[in-house]
């Protein structure tokens, strides 16, 4: 099968497609026909060799999955051949099952049903992002109705999923994020979009029950908060008197399941939760370098989504 590669760490040049074995399944995985996956920040740092594993090299990088189920495994029940899935798999000790491909191997636990009015291309750019702003917001912040919390970097790919989820809670919801994304931002429901260019947000939010940190700027946003307040930062780790405060900060890494994720796309389905897509790349050597740089940028709004084959037939006829 065709799969994007790295050899070695280094910039976006290194690069480039292959062709590799099949994937094999577990009992209690899948396969995935991928119909498209897309980028996030981890990808390039692990290009970069800043998210080292200890993997061996090829490794395929992409952490998010679209795509229709062609083999189940002995022990899979929920899921069957023909199913539109999207996922946020697991990575493998041998690094050669990221989603760059065109064949993904997925454990049953970590798969949501891509519901049918969404296009794969909006499934892939739900599993990471949409399930780590979920986590936080719906989980960790427990935002409810009325509760003022702020998004730092409302424009980016978790960001606009955390800002439209806080928003579906009930919560008042302020962001930053450039001028640019102002109007998109409000939009999509932001109640206050501020120009973090020009304006220091701590200058103007106050007693704030929830900051969700994705820019990694854990002290200005605990300065807004009230005292029983709570930050997350997914960006950056706080100091041990910044966990223990009141407010207080803690770290959030991304637990992928399939409940959590099969919640996000239940919100984009009823038109809660608007997919944004920045760009499209296809699944060449070109494609991901470009989508790559686009994302090494930070000025991404919303996804960077990977397009891989057009979307076979739904049916139990798939291989
Ligand atoms: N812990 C975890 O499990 C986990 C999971 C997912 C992501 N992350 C991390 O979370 C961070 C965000 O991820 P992402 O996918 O949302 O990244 P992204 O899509 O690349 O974010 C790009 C956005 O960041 C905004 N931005 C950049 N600097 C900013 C600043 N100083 N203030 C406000 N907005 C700023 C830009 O907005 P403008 O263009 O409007 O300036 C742009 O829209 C990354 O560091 C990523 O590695 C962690």
């Amino acid at each position: 099968m065709k799969a994007i590669v790295i050899d070695r760490y280094g910039d976006a040049q290194e690069l480039h497609e292959a062709q590799l074995p099949m994937p094999t399944i577990n009992p209690d995985e899948v396969l995935v026909k991928m119909v498209a996956t897309s980028v996030n920040p981890i990808d390039w740092r692990t290009r970069m060799g800043r998210s080292r594993a200890g993997w061996n090299f090829p490794i395929v990088l992409g952490w998010d999955v679209s795509g229709v189920i062609t083999t189940v495994g002995t022990s899979v029940q929920q899921f069957k051949v023909g199913d539109a899935v999207i996922a946020r798999p697991d990575t493998s000790s041998d690094a050669t099952r990221g989603s760059y491909a065109e064949y993904v191997a997925v454990k049953a636990d970590k798969l949501a049903l891509k519901p049918a009015n969404i296009s794969f291309e909006e499934g892939a750019a739900i599993p990471l992002s949409g399930t780590v702003a979920y986590q936080v917001i719906v989980k960790q912040l427990a935002v409810g109705k009325d509760d003022k919390i702020l998004v730092q970097g409302g424009a980016g790919g978790v960001g606009l999923f955390a800002v439209q989820i806080a928003k579906a809670q009930g919560a008042y919801v302020a962001t930053t994020a450039s001028a640019e994304n102002h109007d998109l931002l409000r939009s999509l429901g932001a109640d206050e979009v501020i120009d973090y260019h020009q304006t220091k947000y701590t200058d103007i939010l106050h007693d704030y029950d929830a900051v969700f940190d994705t820019t990694d700027d854990i002290e200005n946003g605990l300065a807004i908060l009230k005292p029983t307040g709570h930050l997350v930062s997914i960006a950056g780790q706080p100091t041990f008197v910044q966990q223990s405060g009141h407010p207080s900060a803690k770290h959030w890494w991304l637990h992928p399941n399939g409940q959590d994720l099969a919640a996000v796309a239940e919100l984009v389905a009823a038109g809660q939760v608007k997919v944004v897509i920045d760009s499209e790349y296809p699944l060449t050597t070109e494609g991901l370098r470009a989508a790559h740089l686009r994302s090494e940028s930070h000025h991404a709004h919303g996804k960077i989504v990977i397009t891989i084959a057009e979307p076979p037939k739904l049916n139990n006829t798939v291989m």
